[in-house]
């Protein structure tokens, strides 16, 4: 605890040391194999087109000896770009077809501009201080907007914020002050009046961002490495998103059961008590797909095996149940307990796997199991023997692994590894201190790979605490340790938002809250939101009040069965936003901001968001409250529940008793939805319904996606992507469905595709050559047609 002590006058040293050298002037410049070297008078700068749209630069100064090829998570294109280079009396130009970069003599800044000419950024030049520490400032205006950067406290917009970028293990109650949680994602989008970018300062040490200190500039520092960073340009958010997922690459389909409903408490103790659990999802007939063991289920906390006296028959367990449809994944944290007759602490130390300093001794830190050491992940061979110790799950009929502790998070004063620690870097040795946010990451790709090695083409699921750039590859993000406060509920919102803005689509909270003590009011809200989260679990701490659906009587109970099957419902419209986010990047769960980039008022709304571009939640995030205003983005929005046509461009009251969270559906919207399912583990129904928001005017469309949900099969074209493309004018709706892949055999055989709002009385119904029924329900203006699935293509003509 900290007191005033704190804030003594003593402490308020110099926040800076003084930025001396700069890279002086540009004076000479080589271009050769698509990389352009500027050399300067006190270093070098090096531009390379990674894209037309995405410049890298890394800038080096004189003394800096490092040789430095990046962090290793950049996906570098095959193909060079096209750099052309330019030399006129005060710059250098280097442009590809999109973007020019000009680097002025006189001090080495650059500016940035798109092809028509337009300025996009000013950097001033890239600075040092005498610890060598780089920072360079950017130009920002009273109208920029900042977003992404990871997994961040505070509201959407980070104007007038500052963080920093280093994996820390905070159990303090997340605040705004806090400046750095277990993710360390050094991504920045930068929003100025239509104008978009992204950044991307690609060094897994110590980095920070401040967009608080400087009145026209933001400032970007690195304390360790060369400052490399990636200029992202684009036309939209989206398109930046998209750029920076091509970049660092997009998540994997994961498992379907991944997507399900997942329960978890610090701890589920023994064998019995994890089936109870499982039963009593079944019994009350709340659909849920998987259940955790945390820590306590292993011998005296080491990784790698069960507790015989809690857990004396895991294979059994695990195999009972999967036969309820319930999967489990164990904790698995870095720590391996010093212990010399424990095979996995032996087989580190004897093949030399552990993390060491350069003189060899194997640093040693204390976690849950007391002295532990540590795998050294940014070693292949470390890696792959980590990943093969997977088997031992795997046989046990596992497939779905929780990372924690990954930050790595040690119980010792700085919190963490000793940062003189020396990661070997598959030969190109690195300190902890430059390392630190990579550490993570690499634990959970060594686990995805060494699962997906074991699993027999089955889909590995990977969830972890700790990440860097790109960890979207390997892992979904749980945000760590919340508490139970409505605060933290709404913090949650913008938290994954940005995560989901910094290429991490698959994301959640802890619902409920993990520490403190939750009520009922708290778990029934957080539930009705968190059940559109991506990533939905339940975990709470040891000794806090039990939150399981059922545990604050039957009223709570009704309210979290009504909306995780609702998220069931969802599920054909939530995975064919999942496999969105596999090819492009996008989020699953979006700021308004995203879809309606123009209107000023979602700058940073954040108390709403979005699942895709259609389904708008506005959760309650007060205790005691039965109303809140609503704000709906331009266009005709409908109320979930009752149907209420509503225009938007404004805001609404809506009335929101316990039972219900506000929820809209924008018109145009294409849903496709599912029967309820208890697992998505349970075959799948062979029936979609799809369910058409008609506008009468606008022309709309959806991908509809599917596959069997459970192995790689998918990569090798095993897929359907079903295209429903509608056309609407006042008095005729058009529905081409148009399947883009159809390699599937197993998918949907039958659509009931229910047009909801058809804006006049239909008077015929046409499907070329394909059987077919309808029905029109006149008073509630709903035009149900059901048809068979053996086309490739069909149209679908309604004629008023
Ligand atoms: C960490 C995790 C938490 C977990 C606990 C015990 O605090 O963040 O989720 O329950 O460790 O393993």
């Amino acid at each position: 605890m900290e007191n005033s002590a704190t804030i003594h006058p003593d402490k308020q040293t110099q926040a800076q040391a003084v930025e001396s050298r700069s890279l002086g002037r540009a004076e000479r410049i080589t271009a050769a194999n698509g990389l352009t070297i500027v050399n300067c008078s006190a270093g070098q700068l090096m531009v390379q087109f990674i894209t037309e749209q995405i410049i890298r630069v890394t800038a080096k100064s004189a003394s800096d000896t490092h040789a430095w090829s990046g962090s290793g998570v950049v996906l570098f294109p095959e193909n060079a770009v096209d750099q052309q280079v330019e030399e006129r009396e005060d710059e250098f130009i280097i442009h590809s077809s999109a973007l020019q970069a000009f680097i002025h003599k006189s001090d080495s800044s650059i500016a940035i501009y798109d092809d028509k000419g337009h300025l996009l950024a000013r950097q001033e030049p890239v600075v040092w201080n005498v610890h060598k520490e780089a920072a360079v400032h950017f130009e920002k205006s009273s109208d920029s907007h900042f977003y992404a950067l990871g997994e961040k406290t505070g509201f959407l917009d980070k104007a007038g914020e500052r963080y920093e970028m280093w994996n820390s293990d905070v159990f303090s109650p997340h605040v705004p002050d806090i400046e750095a949680l277990y993710q360390s994602i050094p991504f920045l989008i930068h929003l100025n009046e239509g104008t978009v970018y992204g950044l991307f300062l690609d060094n897994p040490g110590k980095t920070a961002f401040d967009m608080r200190s400087y009145p026209n500039h933001y400032r970007v520092s690195c304390e360790t490495g060369s400052l490399d960073y990636y200029f992202i340009g684009g036309s939209s958010i989206k398109d930046v998103v998209s750029s920076y997922t091509g970049l660092t690459g997009r998540m994997q389909l994961p498992p379907v059961w991944s997507l399900g409903y997942q329960q978890s408490r610090y701890s589920y103790m023994n064998q019995e008590e994890v089936m109870t659990i499982a039963r009593t999802f079944r019994e009350k007939q709340i659909p849920c797909d998987v259940i955790y063991l945390d820590i306590h289920y292993m011998d005296e906390y080491r990784v790698f095996t069960f507790d015989p006296l809690r857990f004396p028959n895991p294979k059994q367990m695990i195999q009972e149940l999967k036969e309820l449809g319930i999967r489990i994944v164990p904790i698995v944290d870095p720590g391996v307990k010093k212990d010399p007759t424990y095979q996995v602490y032996r087989q580190g130390i004897e093949q030399g796997l552990f993390c060491e300093k350069l003189e060899g001794e194997v640093f040693i830190g204390k976690v849950w199991p007391g002295d532990s050491a540590f795998p050294d992940f940014t070693d292949q061979e470390a890696g792959t023997w980590w990943g093969d110790l997977h088997r031992y799950y795997t046989e046990l009929g596992i497939a779905g692994i929780w990372n924690d502790m990954n930050e790595p998070s040690v119980f010792n004063d700085s919190k963490t590894m000793d940062l003189d620690v020396v990661h070997s870097n598959n030969g190109s040795p690195m300190t902890h201190k430059e390392a630190h946010n990579l550490y993570g990451m690499m634990m959970s790709k060594a686990t995805y790979e060494g699962l997906e090695r074991n699993l027999n083409g089955e889909r590995p699921f990977v969830v972890t605490r700790a990440g860097y750039a790109g960890i979207q590859r390997y892992a979904a993000v749980w945000t760590g340790d919340n508490r139970s406060y409505w605060e933290h509920l709404a913090l949650s919102i913008p938290m994954v938002l940005n995560l989901g803005l910094s290429g991490v689509a698959f994301a959640g909270p802890d619902i409920g809250g993990f520490t403190h003590h939750t009520s009922g009011e708290l778990l029934a809200r957080w539930t009705q939101a968190g059940s559109l989260f991506p990533f939905c679990r339940n975990h709470s701490m040891l000794d806090s009040i039990r939150q399981e659906p059922w545990a604050f009587g039957a009223e709570i109970e009704e309210i979290c069965r009504t909306y995780i099957a609702l998220r069931y419902r969802l599920m054909p419209y939530m995975y064919s936003l999942i496999y969105e986010a596999s090819r492009s990047g996008l989020p699953v769960l979006r700021p308004l901001l995203l879809e309606f980039p123009d209107d000023p008022k979602l700058f940073n709304l954040c108390d709403q968001f979005l699942l895709g571009s259609h389904i708008l939640a506005a959760p309650i995030l007060r205790p005691s409250t039965d109303h809140r205003a609503v704000y709906l983005p331009e266009g005709t929005w409908y109320d979930y529940w009752t149907g209420e046509r509503l225009e938007g461009g404004k805001h609404h009251l809506c009335h929101a008793p316990l039972s219900v969270m506000p929820l809209f559906i924008r018109e145009g919207a294409i849903v496709p939805q599912a029967p309820l399912r208890q697992s998505l583990s349970e075959a799948s129904s062979p029936e979609l319904t799809i369910d058409m928001y008609c506008s009468g005017r606008a022309d709309h469309q959806f991908d509809y996606y599917e596959d069997d949900g459970r192995t790689a099969q998918y990569k090798q074209g095993s897929y359907n992507l079903l295209n429903i493309q509608v056309n609407e004018s006042p008095n005729q709706v058009s529905v081409q469905l148009n399947y883009r892949h159809k390699e599937f055999e197993n998918g949907i055989q039958f659509i009931h595709l229910r047009m909801l709002y058809v804006p006049f009385v239909p008077v015929s119904v046409r499907i070329e050559d394909n059987p077919h029924s309808f029905d029109f329900n006149e008073q509630a203006g709903v035009l149900t047609v059901g048809f068979k699935t053996g086309f490739h293509s069909a149209v679908i003509q309604v004629i008023g």
